[in-house]
């Protein structure tokens, strides 16, 4: 890794370790317990009523998903990973090749990035819960086709309803076109809010993107620090 790179990782880390430390058990929830054996134990689980769902619920109705062609070419369906009550959801397009092998989001090249973004705002991947547009690579890293998003999103939008976040973050172009139904680009969206379901959502570039164009990690972290405004201003819990 670049010096410069490693500096800028570093002075990111000293402001977040002063500004934002109170944020360091951001996602440590009491909640977490009695949430899942209240559903799991509940008679009615299954029948996927708003109130009865939970991440394994979906989880479960997806099963061996054979409901789109990249199902023949997948090692590993990638769900998503994380905190069920994270306060914070990253929302990205699709599982690359590392994903694909692992079964878990983000953990190739770009994803080590993302970890350190989020180090950086004083948070562990495991504070947070992590998930894709997709859940199934397409072949080669193609984009993923319009049908392929219609069939998979749902999960996601459910996804998102179980967890009901008070911050998402959309990661690149494509996941935030997906979420927002628009084509402005990116350039144009990144560091705005925007709404989701009535949730804030912070638009910016992927991390893929910032391997290629480490010029934008400052717009990133930009992007970041008002997503810390945001969190603190909605409150702990
Ligand atoms: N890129 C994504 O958008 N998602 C992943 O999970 C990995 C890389
Ligand atoms: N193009 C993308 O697809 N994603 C980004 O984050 C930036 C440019």
């Amino acid at each position: 890794m670049p010096d410069q790179v490693i500096n800028e990782i570093r002075e990111a880390l000293v402001l977040a370790r002063s500004q934002f430390e109170y944020l360091s058990d951001l996602g440590i929830e009491t909640q977490t317990t009695e949430f899942h054996d209240g559903s799991k134990n509940h008679p009615c689980i299954g029948t996927y009523s708003a109130l009865q769902e939970t991440l394994d619920t979906i989880r479960t109705d997806l099963g061996d998903c054979q409901r789109c062609g990249l199902a023949a070419s997948r090692t590993k369906l990638v769900f998503g990973v994380g905190n069920p009550n994270a306060r914070l959801v990253l929302v990205g397009e699709a599982p690359g090749r590392e994903e694909d092998l692992k079964g878990e989001p983000f953990v190739g090249e770009a994803g080590q990035l993302l970890d350190r973004i989020l180090l950086a705002m004083g948070m562990q991947r495991e504070d947070v819960y992590l998930c894709n547009v997709l859940k199934c690579r397409p072949p080669d890293n193609r984009d993923p086709n319009p049908d392929e998003v219609a069939t998979c999103e749902p999960f996601l939008v459910r996804q998102l309803a179980v967890i009901r976040p008070q911050v998402i973050v959309g990661l690149g172009r494509f996941a935030v076109h997906s979420l927002l139904k628009t084509k402005t680009p990116i350039s144009r969206l990144r560091g705005e809010w925007q709404r989701y379901q009535g949730i804030p959502l912070m638009p910016t570039y992927h991390p893929a993107y910032l391997l290629r164009n480490p010029e934008a990690k400052r717009d990133v972290w930009e992007d970041m620090k008002e997503v810390l405004r945001m969190l603190n201003a909605e409150g702990g819990g």
